[in-house]
C-alpha cells in the first residue's frame, strides 16, 4: 500500500513570520492525520524556523530547488548539505517554472537529484507537458523523456526513494484541472515506464503526485483514482483551511 504524500508547495510566497502562522495553523488543525503523510514547502529563507516550530509533529519540511554542488563560489545559490541542516526531509526537484523560466535542462535536474539523494533527504522529481505538446498528441513522449534524462543512472534503491510530481503545465496556477481520466491516464505510463525502467514491484511502490489546481473540491476526485497517490499543491496550500481540507480529503 502507498501512503498517500500531499505536499504543499509555497513557491515564491511567505515571509518568515507569515510563514509561521500558516505552519502554527497546520500544527494545530492536522496533529489528528496519520494515513496521509504532509509536507510543506516554504522559500528558502523560512524553511529554518518552519521546521524548528514543526519538530516532533507529523509535518515534514521539503525545498523547492537546490544546486548540486557542495558549496563554494556559487552565487546566489543553496546546496543540499544547507537544506539537510535546515532540516528538510524532502526537495522538489524540476519543477515546469525551474524548466521554462530558469532554463533548467533534465541533465541538470538528473544531478541535482543525485546531490539530493547522497545527503539522504528525498527528491520530489516533476514532470508534465505544456498545451500544446498536450495538443500534439506528445504528452508521454514528454514525460518519457523527462523522466528517463532525470532518472538517468539510478538504481533500484535510489528510484524508491523518489516521488513523481506528473504536473501539467496548463493547469499550473490556471484553475483548469486535469479531469481524472486525463490525470490517471499519464499516472499509469508513468507507473508502467517505472516498470519497464526498474521493475513491477518498484513501480508499484513508487509514489506518485498529480499537480495543477488541486483544490478542496476536486482533490477526492483524483485522490481516489488508482494510480494517483497525492497531491502537490500551490495555491490551495497558501491558506491553512484549504490546505487542510486537502490533507484530510475524502477516501472511498
Ligand atoms: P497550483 O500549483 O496548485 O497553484 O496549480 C501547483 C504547483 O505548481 O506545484
Amino acid at each position: 500500500m502507498r501512503k498517500p504524500i500531499i505536499a504543499g508547495n509555497w513557491k515564491m510566497n511567505k515571509n518568515v513570520t507569515e510563514s509561521l502562522e500558516l505552519v502554527k495553523d497546520l500544527r494545530f488543525k492536522l496533529a489528528d492525520v496519520s494515513d496521509v503523510e504532509v509536507v510543506v514547502c516554504p522559500p528558502f529563507t523560512a524553511l529554518y524556523s518552519v521546521y524548528q516550530f514543526l519538530k516532533g509533529s507529523n509535518i515534514k519540511v521539503g525545498a523547492q530547488n537546490c544546486y548540486f554542488e557542495k558549496k563554494g563560489a556559487f552565487t546566489g545559490e543553496v546546496s543540499p548539505s544547507m537544506l539537510k541542516e535546515a532540516g528538510c526531509t524532502y526537495v522538489i526537484l524540476g519543477h515546469s517554472e525551474r524548466r521554462q523560466i530558469f532554463k533548467e535542462s533534465d541533465e541538470l535536474i538528473n544531478r541535482k537529484i543525485r546531490a539530493v539523494l547522497s545527503e539522504e533527504m528525498l527528491p520530489i522529481l516533476c514532470c508534465g507537458e505544456t498545451l500544446e505538446e498536450r495538443e500534439k498528441n506528445v504528452t508521454n513522449e514528454v514525460i518519457k523523456r523527462q523522466l528517463t534524462g532525470g532518472l538517468k543512472g539510478f538504481t533500484e534503491d535510489e528510484m524508491l526513494k523518489m516521488v513523481i510530481a506528473y504536473e501539467p503545465v496548463w493547469a499550473i496556477g490556471t484553475g483548469k484541472t486535469a479531469s481524472k481520466e486525463q490525470a490517471q491516464e499519464v499516472h499509469k505510463f508513468i507507473r508502467d515506464l517505472i516498470s519497464k525502467l526498474y521493475s513491477q514491484k518498484t513501480a508499484d511502490a513508487v509514489r506518485i503526485q498529480y499537480g495543477g489546481s488541486v483544490k478542496p473540491d476536486n482533490v477526492s476526485i483524483l485522490m481516489n483514482e488508482p494510480d494517483i497517490d497525492g497531491a502537490l499543491v500551490g495555491g490551495a496550500a497558501l491558506e491553512a483551511d484549504s490546505f487542510v481540507k486537502l490533507v484530510k480529503f475524502e477516501k472511498k
